[in-house]
Protein backbone atom coordinates (compact mmCIF):
# COMPACT_ATOMS: atom_id res chain seq x y z
CA UNK A 1 0.00 0.00 0.00
CA UNK A 2 1.25 3.53 -0.74
CA UNK A 3 1.59 6.41 1.73
CA UNK A 4 -1.41 8.00 0.14
CA UNK A 5 -3.04 4.74 0.48
CA UNK A 6 -2.15 4.40 3.96
CA UNK A 7 -3.15 7.68 4.66
CA UNK A 8 -6.49 7.67 3.07
CA UNK A 9 -7.00 4.68 5.28
CA UNK A 10 -6.37 6.26 8.13
CA UNK A 11 -8.20 8.82 7.82
CA UNK A 12 -11.36 6.30 7.48
CA UNK A 13 -10.32 5.00 10.65
CA UNK A 14 -9.80 7.89 12.40
CA UNK A 15 -13.28 9.11 11.15
CA UNK A 16 -15.07 5.97 12.96
CA UNK A 17 -13.05 6.06 16.26
CA UNK A 18 -13.94 10.00 16.72
CA UNK A 19 -17.63 9.33 15.49
CA UNK A 20 -20.32 10.67 18.29
CA UNK A 21 -17.46 12.20 20.65
CA UNK A 22 -17.07 15.58 20.66
CA UNK A 23 -15.06 16.25 23.61
CA UNK A 24 -11.81 17.88 22.98
CA UNK A 25 -9.17 15.75 25.12
CA UNK A 26 -10.93 12.20 24.53
CA UNK A 27 -10.43 13.21 20.81
CA UNK A 28 -7.17 14.11 21.22
CA UNK A 29 -6.02 11.19 23.48
CA UNK A 30 -7.37 8.56 20.91
CA UNK A 31 -6.02 11.21 17.98
CA UNK A 32 -2.60 10.15 19.29
CA UNK A 33 -2.78 6.55 19.81
CA UNK A 34 -4.08 5.83 16.74
CA UNK A 35 -1.27 7.54 15.22
CA UNK A 36 1.09 6.18 17.55
CA UNK A 37 0.17 3.23 16.20
CA UNK A 38 -0.59 3.51 13.07
CA UNK A 39 2.22 4.82 11.59
CA UNK A 40 5.50 2.80 11.26
CA UNK A 41 9.21 4.46 12.72
CA UNK A 42 7.67 6.85 15.11
CA UNK A 43 8.54 7.21 18.69
CA UNK A 44 6.65 9.86 19.57
CA UNK A 45 3.07 11.22 18.65
CA UNK A 46 1.16 13.80 20.80
CA UNK A 47 -0.49 17.06 21.80
CA UNK A 48 1.11 20.43 22.87
CA UNK A 49 -1.59 23.17 24.02
CA UNK A 50 -1.65 26.95 23.98
CA UNK A 51 -2.17 27.81 27.60
CA UNK A 52 -1.40 31.31 28.86
CA UNK A 53 1.24 32.19 25.68
CA UNK A 54 2.69 28.76 26.04
CA UNK A 55 2.93 25.49 24.95
CA UNK A 56 1.81 22.91 27.74
CA UNK A 57 2.32 19.20 26.80
CA UNK A 58 -1.47 17.27 25.98
CA UNK A 59 -2.23 13.67 25.46
CA UNK A 60 0.71 11.53 23.95
CA UNK A 61 1.91 8.17 23.09
CA UNK A 62 5.78 7.58 23.89
CA UNK A 63 7.99 8.76 26.82
CA UNK A 64 7.41 11.54 28.95
CA UNK A 65 8.17 14.73 27.41
CA UNK A 66 9.27 18.47 28.39
CA UNK A 67 6.22 20.03 29.82
CA UNK A 68 6.28 23.28 28.66
CA UNK A 69 7.51 25.10 25.21
CA UNK A 70 7.82 28.59 24.59
CA UNK A 71 6.11 29.97 21.30
CA UNK A 72 9.15 30.54 18.91
CA UNK A 73 11.39 27.86 20.71
CA UNK A 74 12.43 24.37 18.80
CA UNK A 75 10.42 22.65 16.58
CA UNK A 76 6.95 23.06 18.27
CA UNK A 77 7.28 26.53 18.97
CA UNK A 78 8.28 27.35 15.34
CA UNK A 79 5.61 25.43 14.00
CA UNK A 80 3.31 27.19 16.68
CA UNK A 81 4.41 31.03 15.98
CA UNK A 82 4.67 30.64 12.19
CA UNK A 83 1.40 28.24 11.85
CA UNK A 84 3.15 26.41 8.82
CA UNK A 85 4.07 22.76 9.58
CA UNK A 86 7.46 22.46 9.96
CA UNK A 87 9.18 19.01 8.68
CA UNK A 88 12.70 18.71 9.86
CA UNK A 89 14.72 15.56 8.44
CA UNK A 90 17.68 15.81 10.96
CA UNK A 91 16.43 17.55 14.05
CA UNK A 92 20.13 17.75 15.08
CA UNK A 93 20.46 20.43 12.25
CA UNK A 94 17.40 22.52 13.57
CA UNK A 95 18.60 25.10 15.53
CA UNK A 96 17.00 25.04 19.07
CA UNK A 97 15.71 21.62 18.86
CA UNK A 98 14.41 20.75 21.90
CA UNK A 99 15.60 16.90 22.34
CA UNK A 100 13.03 15.17 25.05
CA UNK A 101 13.71 11.41 23.67
CA UNK A 102 17.31 10.80 22.62
CA UNK A 103 15.97 8.46 20.67
CA UNK A 104 14.32 11.23 17.93
CA UNK A 105 16.14 11.75 14.93
CA UNK A 106 13.32 13.41 12.24
CA UNK A 107 10.23 14.73 13.52
CA UNK A 108 7.00 16.80 12.23
CA UNK A 109 4.95 19.78 13.54
CA UNK A 110 1.54 20.70 12.41
CA UNK A 111 -0.08 23.40 14.04
CA UNK A 112 -3.21 23.44 15.41
CA UNK A 113 -5.64 26.42 13.81
CA UNK A 114 -9.17 26.47 13.86
CA UNK A 115 -10.98 29.46 12.65
CA UNK A 116 -8.16 31.72 12.60
CA UNK A 117 -7.05 30.61 16.55
CA UNK A 118 -3.75 29.13 17.22
CA UNK A 119 -5.09 25.68 19.66
CA UNK A 120 -1.82 24.42 20.02
CA UNK A 121 0.72 21.44 18.03
CA UNK A 122 0.51 18.01 16.78
CA UNK A 123 4.10 16.93 16.88
CA UNK A 124 5.63 13.30 15.78
CA UNK A 125 8.92 12.23 16.34
CA UNK A 126 10.62 8.75 14.88
CA UNK A 127 14.70 7.51 15.07
CA UNK A 128 15.10 7.53 11.56
CA UNK A 129 16.90 10.56 9.65
CA UNK A 130 14.33 11.58 6.70
CA UNK A 131 11.50 9.77 8.46
CA UNK A 132 8.75 12.47 7.02
CA UNK A 133 8.19 13.85 3.40
CA UNK A 134 5.63 16.15 2.04
CA UNK A 135 3.30 13.28 2.09
CA UNK A 136 3.34 12.70 5.61
CA UNK A 137 2.55 16.47 5.98
CA UNK A 138 -0.50 16.10 4.01
CA UNK A 139 -1.59 13.21 5.20
CA UNK A 140 -0.86 14.47 8.71
CA UNK A 141 -2.50 17.97 8.28
CA UNK A 142 -5.92 15.78 6.89
CA UNK A 143 -6.08 13.78 10.01
CA UNK A 144 -5.61 17.31 12.20
CA UNK A 145 -8.48 18.88 10.55
CA UNK A 146 -10.51 15.77 10.83
CA UNK A 147 -9.56 15.79 14.52
CA UNK A 148 -10.75 19.78 15.07
CA UNK A 149 -13.74 19.23 12.72
CA UNK A 150 -15.23 15.98 15.22
CA UNK A 151 -14.19 18.27 18.73
CA UNK A 152 -14.94 20.77 21.00
CA UNK A 153 -15.27 22.21 24.33
CA UNK A 154 -11.17 22.62 25.14
N1 LIG B 1 11.48 18.13 19.89
C1 LIG B 1 10.41 19.06 20.19
C2 LIG B 1 10.03 18.98 21.64
C3 LIG B 1 8.90 18.06 21.91
S1 LIG B 1 9.32 16.45 21.88
O1 LIG B 1 9.93 16.05 20.64
C4 LIG B 1 8.10 15.47 22.33
C5 LIG B 1 10.82 20.47 19.82
O2 LIG B 1 11.96 20.73 19.46
O3 LIG B 1 9.96 21.35 19.90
Amino acid sequence: MSKFESYAQLAEELRSLLAGERDFIANAANFSALVYHSLPDVNWAGFYFLKDGQLVLGPFQGKPACIRIPIGKGVCGTAAERRETVLVHNVHDFPGHIACDSASNAEIVVPLVTRNELLGVFDVDSPSLGRFDDEDAEGLNTLVDIFLESSEGR
